[in-house]
């Protein structure tokens, strides 16, 4: 027999109507775990209604990251839920498509045609790959200073100031000194000139972005790699290049195949993508991939044993989910090289179009490249009575999620608005898009003249992601 407050709790449960439940006319505590349960619906309802008032991931066009996946995918990736992905005695189903996954990127990458032993892993996102190339660069550097004889006390490493801002903590997480290049007026991309300006023997790496994050411009990494190879001829250094390929390593491939940004490089011995970017999988899978097996020291792999099975691990984490692993591999075998070509070349498509259809306006310039990501960033013309940012706030009243920001240090004086095209986003959508742009334009335009909105740049303030 039940206690009567049971009963009475367990009837209110099971027999009142959801919102005739006293949980929904009452408020919830928020920073203290509830004293007493609530059924599950009610807990479900009141928690599904919170979140949305969250923006809608269809319209939030800031984001580079998945939205929408097939339903087969989903299922899928609950099915894996239950599964963690460090048990791989237990789970080496999983352990086995995490290494199809990597033996398909690094094939995706020409790490076979280099002719070495190309090793790699999964990660949260490419922040996780960062933090793991970067510190593979930094003691290998360090290895072959401390071979020579040589002082290991000054590591640097050279990237854009366009760099997303992992790699600001990656330098000062792991102590080694930034050496940004600067942007300059038309340049907002690294320089290969001024990055080779800036390396020394104590460089770890040049870091060069395929597609970066304000613009989406590809750096020009063959060149960048052929003034590598030339330095380090001259000098004797063993200079590498490390490739941020956080957005643009599952769209080159395939929009882009002869474009030479990889493995086919001489000088690039890491890269790192985002599966849950343009490798179309929702947050948060990432991919570190090494040219070679010399690329990762020994020292930083760790060999364990836990629950029975010796386990090789390079990680900042020890337990993770399994599902997106699943689901990257899920959208391997569906959609193979043809399905991945078709949706880059649409999403491509989608952008031209959004960016022709803006520039009709007469009141913008395009900042991005067509021949990148399929994205479309874009700066007023000359002086208008409106910033990007009212713009920004404009399209939101309509649901639609368009940031705007200033471009990095040196450029922070151009204010954009940026729209990346993401699958799931239909040309119907681009059309819907376009109407609202060009109606806020209009009444952005009859409205007062905006007051100045530029305020000092400071590095990490700025980050778009
Ligand atoms: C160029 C670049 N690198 C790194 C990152 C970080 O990637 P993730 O979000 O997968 O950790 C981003 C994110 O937008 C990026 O654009």
């Amino acid at each position: 027999m039940l206690a009567k407050h049971v009963q009475g709790k367990e009837a209110e449960a099971t027999l009142s109507p959801l919102f005739g439940q006293r949980s929904m006319d009452s408020s919830i505590p928020r920073w203290q775990i509830p004293e007493t349960e609530l059924s599950g619906s009610a807990a479900y309802q009141l928690i599904h209604d919170e979140m949305s008032l969250d923006g809608n991931p269809l319209l939030n066009l800031a984001s580079f990251v998945t939205t929408w996946m097939d339903p087969e995918a989903q299922l899928l990736m609950q099915e894996a839920l239950p599964k963690n992905f460090i048990d791989a005695e237990e789970y080496p189903q999983t352990a086995e498509i995490e290494r199809r996954c990597v033996s398909i990127i690094a094939d995706l990458f020409h790490a076979q045609a280099s002719g070495q032993q190309a090793m790699g892993t999964s990660t949260v996102g490419s922040s996780e790959a960062i933090h793991l190339c970067g510190l593979a660069l930094k003691w290998n550097w360090r290895k072959r200073r401390a071979a020579a004889g040589l002082s290991t006390s000054t590591p640097n490493i050279v990237m854009g100031a366009n760099v997303q801002v992992v790699w600001e903590k990656f330098v000062r997480y792991f102590d080694i000194e930034a050496r940004y290049v600067d942007m300059a007026p038309g340049r907002s991309i690294i320089g290969v000139p001024e990055a080779l300006a800036l390396v020394d023997e104590n460089t770890i790496a040049v870091v060069g972005i395929l597609g970066s994050t304000y613009t989406g411009e590809f750096e020009p990494i063959e060149a960048l790699d052929a003034a590598i190879v030339e330095l380090n001829a001259k000098t004797g250094w063993q200079v590498p290049i490390h490739v941020d390929a956080a957005s643009g390593g599952f769209v080159a491939p395939f929009a882009y195949p002869d474009l030479k940004w990889d493995f086919r490089l001489p000088s690039v011995r890491s890269i790192n993508t985002s599966g849950h970017k343009y490798g179309l999988v929702y947050p948060g899978v990432g991919w570190a991939i090494w040219r070679d097996t010399s690329d990762l020291p020994d020292e930083l792999l760790f060999h364990d044993n836990y629950l029975g099975n010796d386990q090789i691990t390079f990680d900042l984490n020890f337990s993770k989910g399994s599902s997106q692993i699943i689901g990257q591999y899920y959208n391997f075998l569906r959609l193979g090289r043809d399905g991945y070509t078709r949706i880059m070349n649409n999403l491509l498509d989608t952008a031209n179009e959004i960016a022709d259809a803006i520039i009709a306006t007469g009141d913008f310039e395009l900042v991005s490249s067509r021949q990148a990501l399929p994205l479309v960033t874009v700066k007023l013309k000359g002086k208008r009575r409106y910033t990007c940012h009212d713009l920004s706030e404009e399209l939101r009243l309509r649901g639609w999620i368009v940031p705007a920001y200033t471009l990095p240090p040196k450029l922070d004086d151009v204010e954009v608005l940026r729209v990346v095209v993401r699958e799931g986003f239909s040309r119907d959508m681009a059309d819907n898009l376009i109407l609202d742009l060009t109606a806020a334009v209009a009444k952005l335009g009859q409205s007062p003249p905006a007051k100045p909105t530029k305020k000092p740049h400071s590095r990490s303030k700025n980050k778009v992601c």
